[in-house]
C-alpha cells in the first residue's frame, strides 16, 4: 500500500529517511475530497474523450465516490505511510476496483493534480473565511450602531486630539473589514480563473484532453494558456496570504486598542468574564488574553506570507519540490485567522463600552481647542491667529489647572473682545462632535449613514453567496 507511485526505474529502495522527509500526506491529507473532486472530472473528460474505456470511467468514479463517503464516514482511515494525498487515493482506487483504476492517472500528472488540488481547497476555505468575517462586521457594526453617539477623544500620537463618537470608531474597523472582505473575493475569483488540470507534469500531454470540460466542471472559468505557468503558478496562495496578512494586521490593530481600552489607564469599555483570563498570583487581574494572542499571531500570518514569497522566488520552470511546502504556510494561516476569528467576533459581541468614562476622558485634554479656534474664525479672526490665541487660553488653562469649559466669559474676553456668549455652545462636547457634520465625520448622524452604507455593501456579498 504505501509504495510510491513512481518505483519503476529505481532497483533500491528510498532510505526510509528520505521517504518521510519526502512525505506530504501528514498535511496534504486535508485536500482529499478536492483531489477526489478533481479526480472525478478528469475521469469523466477521459472517457467522453475515448481516452480510456467508458466503463473503466463508471468503475472509477463509483470507486471515487466510494472512497469519499468512506474517508468521511470514517470507515477508511488515510495511510501514513503513503507519499502523499495522490498516491493514496488512487492505490485505494486501485485497490478497490483493479485495472480501471490504474488508468486514472492517463495524460496527468501530480504536478497539475496538486495545482488543482490547492485551488479547490483554498476556495472552500476562503468562503469558510468570509463568512467568519461577514459575522464579525455585523458584529461590529451593531456595537457602532449601539453606541453612535457615545462621545469619546479621538486620538493622533495616542495623545488626546478632537472629539468622536464610539461608534465612528468602530465603524472604521468595519471599513477595513469590509475592504478585506473584498480582498478575499478577489483573491477567490483569479483562483477561480484558470484551471491547471491538464497541463501534465509540465508539457500538456499527447492525449486528446478536453480541458475545457474539466474547467467547467470544477468551476473554473477556462484551462490555463500555458503548461508550464500552469504547474508552477502559486500566485493565488501568495495572494490569499497577503490578504489573510491585511486582516490579522486590522485584527491586531483593533486588538491593541482593546487592552489599551480595557487597562484602568483608559477604562473606555469592560471585556465579558467569559473572554478574559486571570493571573495565577495576582489575585486582582483580567487579562485581555484573547486580544494580545491575536496581536501575536499576526507575526505568524506574516511568515507564512514571508515563506511562500521566499520559498517562489528563486524557482526556475516548471514545477520543484520546493513547492510542497506551500502548504503547511498557507493552511497555516487560514487556520490561524479561522481560529482568530472565531473567538474575536464573540468577544467583541460580548463587549460592553463605558461611555461615561469616554466622556470623562474627552472633557481633559483640551480637544476642543480646535473647535475654540473655529469659533473665532467664523467670526472673522484669520484662522493662524486664532489657532496662537487658543493656544496661549490653552496654557493658561494647564497653568491654572483648569479647562476651556470651565472659564468665565470675561475671562475669555481678557484674550480677546472677539469672545460671546456662543464659545459656551461652540465648546460644549456634544456639539463639537455633534457639529463635525462633514461626509465621513464622527457625528451620530455619520454613523447611522455608515452602518448602513456597510450593511447594503455587506447585503450584496451575502446576496451573491447565499442569494
Ligand atoms: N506532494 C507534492 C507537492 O505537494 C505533489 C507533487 C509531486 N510532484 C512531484 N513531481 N514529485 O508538491
Amino acid at each position: 500500500m504505501a509504495e510510491q507511485l513512481w518505483k519503476g526505474r529505481f532497483s533500491q529502495a528510498v532510505d526510509s529517511r528520505v521517504n518521510d522527509f519526502n512525505s506530504s500526506i501528514r498535511f496534504d491529507q486535508r485536500m482529499a475530497r478536492q483531489d477526489i473532486t478533481g479526480s472525478m472530472a478528469n475521469a469523466a473528460m477521459l472517457g467522453a474523450q475515448g481516452i480510456i474505456p467508458e466503463s473503466d470511467t463508471e468503475a472509477i468514479l463509483k470507486g471515487l465516490e466510494g472512497i469519499l463517503a468512506d474517508l468521511e464516514s470514517g470507515v477508511l482511515a488515510i495511510d501514513p505511510e503513503a507519499e502523499d494525498i495522490h498516491t493514496f487515493v488512487e492505490q485505494t482506487l486501485t485497490a478497490r476496483i483493479g485495472d480501471a483504476g490504474k488508468r486514472l492517472h492517463t495524460g496527468r500528472s501530480r504536478n497539475d493534480q496538486v495545482a488543482l488540488d490547492i485551488r479547490l481547497t483554498l476556495r472552500d476555505m476562503a468562503h469558510g473565511l468570509e463568512e467568519q468575517l461577514a459575522d464579525l462586521i455585523d458584529t461590529l457594526t451593531a456595537k457602532a450602531e449601539e453606541y453612535a453617539g457615545a462621545v469619546m477623544p479621538g486620538y493622533t500620537h495616542l495623545q488626546r486630539a478632537q472629539p468622536i463618537t464610539f461608534g465612528h470608531h468602530l465603524m472604521a474597523y468595519v471599513w477595513m473589514l469590509l475592504r478585506d472582505l473584498d480582498r478575499f473575493e478577489d483573491a477567490v475569483a483569479r483562483m477561480d480563473a484558470q484551471c491547471p488540470l491538464g497541463s501534465g507534469a509540465l508539457a500538456g500531454t499527447t492525449y486528446p484532453l478536453d480541458r475545457r470540460r474539466t474547467a467547467e466542471a470544477l468551476g473554473f472559468a477556462a484551462p490555463c494558456q500555458n503548461s508550464l505557468d500552469g504547474v508552477s503558478d502559486r500566485d493565488f496562495c501568495i495572494e490569499l496570504a497577503s490578504a489573510m496578512s491585511i486582516c490579522m494586521m486590522h485584527l491586531s490593530r483593533l486588538s491593541e486598542e482593546i487592552i489599551l481600552w480595557s487597562s484602568w489607564e483608559f477604562k473606555f469599555i469592560e471585556l465579558d468574564d467569559a473572554f478574559t483570563t486571570g493571573s495565577s498570583i495576582m489575585p486582582q487581574k483580567k487579562n485581555p488574553d484573547v486580544t494580545e494572542l491575536i496581536r501575536g499571531k499576526t507575526g505568524r500570518v506574516y511568515g507564512d506570507l514571508n515563506t511562500l514569497l521566499v520559498m517562489m522566488k528563486g524557482l526556475p520552470l516548471a514545477y520543484n519540490k520546493d513547492m510542497q511546502e506551500d502548504k503547511e504556510a498557507i493552511f497555516d494561516a487560514v487556520d490561524t485567522l479561522a481560529l482568530c476569528l472565531r473567538t474575536v467576533t464573540p468577544m467583541l459581541a460580548t463587549m460592553r463600552a463605558l461611555p461615561e468614562n469616554m466622556r470623562a476622558a474627552a472633557a481633559k485634554g483640551f480637544i476642543n481647542a480646535t473647535d475654540c479656534a473655529d469659533y473665532l474664525t467664523k467670526k472673522g479672526m484669520p484662522f493662524r491667529d486664532a489657532y496662537k490665541l487658543t493656544g496661549s487660553l490653552v496654557a493658561w488653562c494647564i497653568g491654572h489647572n483648569t479647562v476651556l469649559e470651565a472659564l468665565t466669559l470675561e475671562q475669555f474676553r481678557e484674550f480677546s473682545p472677539v469672545f460671546d456668549e456662543g464659545i459656551f455652545d461652540a465648546i460644549d462636547l456634544v456639539n463639537c462632535t455633534e457639529g463635525r457634520i462633514s461626509e465621513g465625520g464622527p457625528c451620530a448622524a455619520s454613523v447611522h449613514r455608515q452602518v448602513e452604507q456597510a450593511a447594503a455593501q455587506l447585503a450584496q456579498w451575502k446576496e451573491k453567496h447565499h442569494g
